[in-house]
């Protein structure tokens, strides 16, 4: 879908959407509507009892006065209660609205809502927002053009004070949005189209904004003792990749803000310590941290942020065969530490343990992020709603909370005080990959990580919960959802782009 923000004094044709406050639902509307036009939109109001209710609707069909094949009014409620998020959902029920009815473009206009607008700068570029997210389609598998999810609504004018500002606000959640859609690609492709090799050919094209991307193959990951990814993968035909990106946007300093890691695991079967037959299509999104790096990445390039950024995924299959490790087999990370795989089902921690070692080695960062469906616990724990996050530091964890409220990608803190370290001792190794007892299995999960942590800000988000949605909501089709890139995003934005200190 085509947006295009346009001031107000065109000629109006086609499909028109009037967004509407409830306090003043009809304020003069366009100034290119007549006086008989806007008698009979009266008329229409008083008669169906429109009254601009959030997410109200009125369709008017070829309004008297006018050339118009319709008029739209859509409700966006009061001044209380809103907030640019408003606006996103109003945007995202508009075309909802206007592909039911097999629309293919329309003008939105804002100016009628002006006394609720006003008070959001860019709240039409947030209105396009959403409007665009609802939009994302993952159709490529269907032969039957009949199945497929339409998209009739092709181009969306947004009419507006200020088109300008808002055109160029516009161009970064543009490219947010091709972020998230990236995203939701990646996770929703199926294992045996992406793997490793192709995971990592994805991220490469990274380079086309401005990324530096550096493919490791498995001789170089053997060279960097990489042995606790590589016995993770060793079951498998497919190699493994490790994929380190690298966008340099604060050019006043060489210093590395914070480095992104994701858990890559294309398939995860559980390998020889084998998962249960039921649902284990699912495991083909456990690469959904990876998937997450890379549209953040995408996103971040994309409209130029100015940070410094790395990032590392470790993509591997977690597989079981002749060739798989064994439960009880001992590995020795890149760290040096050396570990007992007592479940090979606890494998997105043991890609973890060196791709973050490499993230820090590599880039000193100040701070390190990282992404990974980790832990079915989670989801025991938090559900769909929220994703766990595990940190170190006070300020970096209320950040991050903060951007997640913001954006409605919401996270939980969860316990990672010392006494937990105990859980995951071993009697052979330096440490086991899974507790001892039964319980706060998300936290043994970051525990583990921590080990490999050096003394810097850390959080640890384990998206096992949100990464797929089963149903459709507004703004996020079912399938890969895109959680995190635009908590991230918005993230970078507040937390070091903006940060005055
Ligand atoms: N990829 C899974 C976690 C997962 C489960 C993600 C469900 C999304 C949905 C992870 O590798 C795993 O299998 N974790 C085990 C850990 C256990 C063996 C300690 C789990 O959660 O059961
Ligand atoms: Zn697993
Ligand atoms: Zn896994």
């Amino acid at each position: 879908m085509q947006v295009k923000f346009i001031k107000d004094t065109l000629s109006l044709k086609g499909s028109i959407v009037f967004l509407c406050s409830e306090k003043a639902p009809f304020k003069g509307f366009l100034k290119t509507l007549n006086e008989k036009s806007k008698k009979s939109i009266e008329k229409a109001m008083k008669v169906s009892g429109f009254t601009a209710e959030k997410d109200s609707k009125l369709e008017i069909l070829c309004p008297q006065g006018t050339n118009l094949d319709r008029i739209i009014l859509f409700g966006l409620g009061n001044k209380k209660n809103t907030s640019l998020s408003t606006f996103e959902s109003v945007g995202s029920s508009i075309v909802a609205f206007l592909n039911l009815k097999k629309i293919s473009e329309a003008t939105i206009c804002m100016d009628n809502s002006y006394d609720i607008s006003k008070n959001f700068i860019n709240s039409p570029s947030h209105l396009a927002f959403g409007a665009i997210l609802n939009t994302y389609r993952f159709n490529k598998y269907f032969s039957d053009k009949k199945k497929m999810r339409e998209l009739n609504i092709t181009k969306l004018n947004v009419m507006c004070e200020n088109f300008e500002k808002e055109k160029n606000n516009w161009k970064s959640l543009l490219e947010l949005a091709e972020g998230i859609f990236l995203t939701r690609t990646l996770v929703s492709e199926p294992a045996n189209v992406l793997f490793p090799e192709e995971l990592a050919k994805q991220a490469k094209k990274l380079t086309k904004y401005g990324i530096k991307v550096e493919v490791l193959d498995e001789s170089k990951l053997k060279q960097l003792k990489m042995g606790a990814l590589l016995g993770v993968a060793q079951g498998s035909k497919r190699k493994p990749y490790v994929v380190i990106m690298n966008w340099n946007g604060n050019k006043k300093s060489k210093e590395c803000d914070v480095s992104f890691v994701g858990k890559g695991v294309t398939f995860d079967s559980g390998g020889i310590s084998i998962k249960p037959s039921n649902g284990m299509e699912d495991m083909k999104w456990d690469m959904g941290g990876a998937a997450v790096v890379v549209g953040l990445m995408r996103a971040i390039a994309g409209r130029k942020a100015k940070i410094n950024a790395s990032a590392v995924i470790g993509l591997v299959e977690n597989m079981p065969s002749g060739a798989a490790q064994r439960p009880g087999d001992v590995v020795t990370s890149m760290s040096g530490k050396t570990i007992e795989v007592i479940n090979t089902d606890a494998e997105g921690r043991l890609v973890l343990a060196d791709a973050v070692w490499l993230a820090q080695e590599k880039f000193k960062p100040k701070n390190i992020i990282d992404l990974a469906t980790l832990t079915g616990a989670i989801i025991v724990a938090l559900g769909m709603e929220r994703a766990g996050l595990f940190c170190n530091n006070d300020n970096l964890a209320k950040a991050i909370e903060k951007s997640g409220d913001l954006v409605n990608e919401k996270l939980w803190r969860m316990p990672i005080d010392d006494s937990y370290d105990k859980d995951i001792g071993s009697d052979i190794a330096d440490m086991k990959n899974v507790g001892s007892g039964r319980g706060a299995g998300s936290t043994a999960g970051a525990m583990f990580v921590k080990r490999f942590i050096n003394d810097i800000p850390w959080a640890h988000i384990d998206i096992a919960g949100v990464t797929w949605s089963k149903k459709d909501a507004a703004m996020v089709p079912k399938g890969g959802t895109g959680y995190g890139v635009r908590m991230l995003n918005q993230l970078v934005i507040d937390y070091w782009e903006n940060k005055t200190s």
